[in-house]
């Protein structure tokens, strides 16, 4: 077949003997051999248990399988039912979460866990229309839980699957416009079988996750090379067509240990905070030119937030981390308050806290390490 150039092609044009029955069945035999050959152990694999399907995957949700596994057996270590969940404080199921990121997914799970209790007695319920319901739960999710636990046939489609199905269908519009969402949820669904769907599912995603890959695809070690429409034209580098990144924005922040007679003052995250429900050092952005020590404006934003004066001592650290799409330089400072009480009102729920206590609470991760730095 001759190559063409991307801007050649209409939107989607596979060969003929594409996508039709036979096809279908010799894509989910081949995959389903290759699976079963090559299919990693991971701890979620060994169970359908819903609660634990769902949990895995409420963690795998913008998170690498590897960063969860040690996450996914220690939740289930401290809660084991869905009424364990349903009855823990949130602060035990957010410290259970810490560095995970992404808390409100934790909240959510929570909630839902509530829900699972009060409405259906526990058990997870084994009806889309139920479990779409829940909060935190998204067709994919939906799809991925019911089809796993369940062998309910419902299509999935995730980060993974959206790039093997791209190929396999060789779609080279954009996967998140509407005609790109109905053609790849089209293309799950063609691909179910009657019986096995969580196995399918699993497989694809394994398949994309571990061979299709964004860059360089491993087509040489991958079971359906010959029925690739991608493959057959040497287009895998142009499908699917990716989205340019959003510039990185570089950001400056500052947070404080604010130490009075052994204890450090902690402030909450409130709604529409990023780190709702987690404890953290007061953290104030800076302005580009900022200097700590010797701003006016910086210490009156920080003493109407704080409720009262600081004093801003020496530098403790200063780290360099990206989140999203932001690069942040962050300078952890020790300070003191200037009078004797904090009293004015405050933004946030504050409290003093002794670094015993802070082991304990849920804080995010560049509030745990400060915290750390202190232990010292
Ligand atoms: N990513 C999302 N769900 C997954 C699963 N069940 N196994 C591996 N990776 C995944």
């Amino acid at each position: 077949m001759t190559r063409r150039k991307p801007s050649q092609q209409t939107s989607q044009h596979p060969p003929e003997a594409c996508h039709d029955a036979a096809w279908l069945r010799a894509v989910r035999s081949r995959l389903l051999l290759w699976y079963r050959a090559h299919a990693r152990d991971l701890p979620w694999r060994r169970t359908r248990d819903p609660y634990h399907v769902w949990l895995s995957e409420i963690m795998l949700q913008q998170t690498q399988v590897a960063t969860v596994i040690p996450y996914f057996e220690r939740f289930l270590t401290a809660l084991p039912t869905i009424a364990d969940l349903a009855a823990a404080p949130e602060e035990q199921v957010l410290r259970l979460w810490e560095g995970l990121g992404y808390y409100r997914r934790a909240q959510q799970l929570h909630s839902a866990a509530k829900q699972i209790v009060e409405m259906h007695g526990g058990r997870f319920p084994a009806e889309f229309e139920a479990v779409i319901q829940l909060p935190g739960i998204g067709r994919y999710t939906a799809g991925a839980i019911l089809s796993i636990a369940f062998d309910v046939p419902a299509p999935i489609l995730e980060a993974n699957t959206v790039r093997l199905y791209s190929r396999l269908w060789q779609f080279d519009g954009d996967p998140t416009s509407r005609a790109g969402q109905t053609l790849l949820w089209g293309a799950a669904e063609a691909l179910l079988p009657r019986r096995g769907a969580g196995e399918i599912n699993q497989a694809l995603m394994e398949l994309g996750s571990q061979v299709c890959l964004p860059r360089g695809p491993l087509c040489e070690a991958c079971p359906l090379a010959a029925l690739c429409p991608t493959r057959a034209e040497g287009l895998q580098d142009q499908i699917p067509r990716v989205k340019s990144k959003p510039r990185v924005t570089p950001v400056r922040h500052l947070l404080l240990a604010i130490e009075r007679r052994k204890k450090y003052l902690l402030r909450k995250g409130r709604d529409g905070d990023r780190w709702v429900g987690l404890w953290d050092f007061p953290r104030f952005e800076l302005a580009n030119g900022d200097r700590v020590t010797d701003s006016t404006a910086l210490a009156k934003v920080i003493a109407s937030e704080l409720g009262g004066p600081i004093a801003i001592g020496e530098r403790l650290a200063s780290w360099r981390h990206t989140v999203t799409r932001y690069r942040i330089e962050l300078e952890c400072h020790a300070a003191r308050v200037q009078s004797r009480e904090l009293r004015g009102k405050t933004s946030h729920e504050q409290r003093w806290f002794t670094l015993e206590e802070i082991a304990e609470l849920p804080l995010n991760t560049t509030g745990r390490k400060l915290y750390r730095l202190l232990c010292e």
